[in-house]
């Protein structure tokens, strides 16, 4: 059935007052029928009950993917060989209420950490600081990520050492760029003049790698727990989110994880022709099958959830871009790239290609009933924000005809709506568990272990004895067994004074 006859078969569906809108995928029911059933026989629901259940869905790792009972906050019990997790996970709450009453003139707040251990924090950050009339501390949160010391620079630039407090996130604690990031913040203190004392005050670290933490200098009171059953990218509703915490406030860091036990509870209860993450899987399942797409776009009209594509990326593409099944055996289909930015921004760089590139590219719009600011303009401006992604949505969908080929908009291209009736810490919750949930979908339906990243050990193992031959200076640098004639060469270029 083409795009254009769905504009008559509207599908829609919600939870939690979050609307899904798949009219425009150009699926019509047989089509979702035959989705379901497959998705059905391949396992699904057992997956899902597995999950939840922490059974060792991460099979080569051998070990759950629990990151749902940090957002229990009913806390039914959760058991891992047998042991119920949820006490350990309440008192990590516990701990992180107290330390946001704890913390007082506290003017900057250093968050090193990167990938899994930034992205979250670092979207909820920036997400909330937009929720009109939002109760902030006002803290300076920098994010300290990359090995490039630009960031640093200018974050030690800002920030006052004695008012200063820093949060070392990394599940591993072995990260390069964390932990070296960590060392230069340590010798800023010191260099600044501060007391073993107040080192010790300024220095808190969040990671399942306790006795690294410990070794680097951090006191076991300011050490954060958390377990090798939560994934890296899936750890923002642990202590890795201190930050909404330490912000917002605890209430609103409840909220978060709310929004997420709310979208979890609908996820492990709702059956597959209502669920939505399940849905938002098959839909791009279909896109693959149908169009075979390689790439896909999440534009949020929202200004707040700029970094969500970012985040997304992560997600998506650690979790489930790969190109074998948990036996090891080639996969005909896995992630496709995601990329995406806010709209309508993103309107005016990328969207040329979408209407009339060969490519067809499915879109996940994402929009928020109500305006994002108390401003006087923001009902008005909010009206053309929602009239500009509905308008995109239909264009791509139906097309256009022209005389001129140049004015042809082929349409049939395919896009979700996702809905929100407001963003605040519980839609924002619920926004990543929504996508969290439809990866691990995803991951089941490819028969993909979505839960390790092999792919991402090897660049890292290179690149020690290159930063060696780099350390050298020389520019005589041969080939060998760890370095190719195209890197030695490189190696040299860099390495002579012109
Ligand atoms: O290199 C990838 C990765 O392992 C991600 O999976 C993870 O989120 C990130 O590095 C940071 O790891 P850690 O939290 O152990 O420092």
């Amino acid at each position: 059935m083409s795009v254009q006859a769905q504009l008559t078969a509207r599908s829609i569906h919600s939870a939690i007052n979050v609307v899904l809108d798949t009219s425009y995928q150009g699926i019509d029911e047989g089509d979702w029928r035959k989705l379901f059933t497959s998705a059905r026989k391949s396992g699904l629901e057992q997956y899902i009950e597995d999950m939840f259940a922490g059974k060792h869905i991460n099979s080569s790792e051998d070990r759950p993917a629990l990151h749902s009972a940090l957002r229990n906050l009913t806390k039914t019990p959760v058991l891992i060989n047998g042991v119920d997790v949820m006490p350990e996970v309440a008192e990590v709450w516990h701990r992180i209420e107290a330390l946001c009453n704890q913390w007082v003139d506290v003017a900057d707040v250093i968050h090193i950490g990167i990938g899994g251990s930034d992205f979250g924090p670092r979207l909820a950050i920036e997400a909330l600081a937009h929720v009109p009339g939002i109760e902030s501390r006002g803290m300076r949160m920098h994010f300290l990520a990359n090995i490039d010391t630009a960031e640093l620079a200018r974050i030690l630039g800002r920030a006052q050492p004695y008012s200063t407090r820093v949060i070392i996130v990394s599940k591993s604690f072995t990260t390069l760029e964390t932990t070296m990031n960590a060392k230069a913040v340590l010798a800023w203190f010191q260099e600044s003049g501060c007391s073993k004392s107040q080192i010790a005050n300024a220095l808190y670290a969040v990671t399942t790698n306790i006795p690294a933490a410990k070794e680097f200098g951090v006191s076991e009171e300011n050490i954060f727990p958390f377990w090798d059953w939560v994934g890296g990218r899936y750890s923002v509703w642990s202590a890795v989110g201190l930050p909404i915490a330490l912000q917002y406030g605890f209430d609103t860091f409840k909220q978060f994880l709310a929004g997420a036990e709310a979208i979890d509870l609908h996820f492990k209860n709702t059956r597959l022709e209502e669920n939505l993450p399940v849905i938002m899987a098959l839909s791009l399942l279909y896109q693959q099958e149908q169009n075979d797409i390689k790439a896909y776009a999440a534009i949020p009209y929202a200004d707040a959830l700029d970094w969500f594509p970012k985040w997304l990326q992560q997600l998506d593409m650690e979790s489930n871009g790969k190109s074998v099944d948990r036996a090891g055996k080639p996969v005909k289909h896995s992630s496709p790239v995601v990329f995406g930015s806010a709209g309508s921004n993103a309107q005016h760089s990328y969207f040329q290609l979408f209407h009339q590139g060969t490519e067809i590219i499915p879109i996940d719009f994402i929009a928020v009933r109500e305006p994002m600011s108390d401003r006087p303009e923001a009902v008005a401006h909010h009206r053309i924000l929602l009239a500009n992604c509905l308008a995109q949505a239909q264009a791509l969908a139906n097309g256009k005809t022209a005389e001129n080929p140049n004015d042809v908009y082929p349409g049939k291209r395919p896009s979700n709506l996702l809905l929100l009736p407001k963003l605040n810490a519980f839609y924002l919750g619920a926004l990543l568990a929504l996508y969290e949930n439809r990866t691990a979908t995803l991951g089941a339906l490819w028969n993909i272990n979505s839960f390790d990243q092999p792919g991402v050990e090897y660049g890292k193992v290179l690149a020690k004895p290159i930063e060696k031959a780099l350390a050298t200076h020389q520019n005589d640098i041969q080939a060998s067994a760890d370095i190719d004639a195209v890197t030695a060469a490189r190696i040299n270029l860099l390495n002579s004074k012109n």
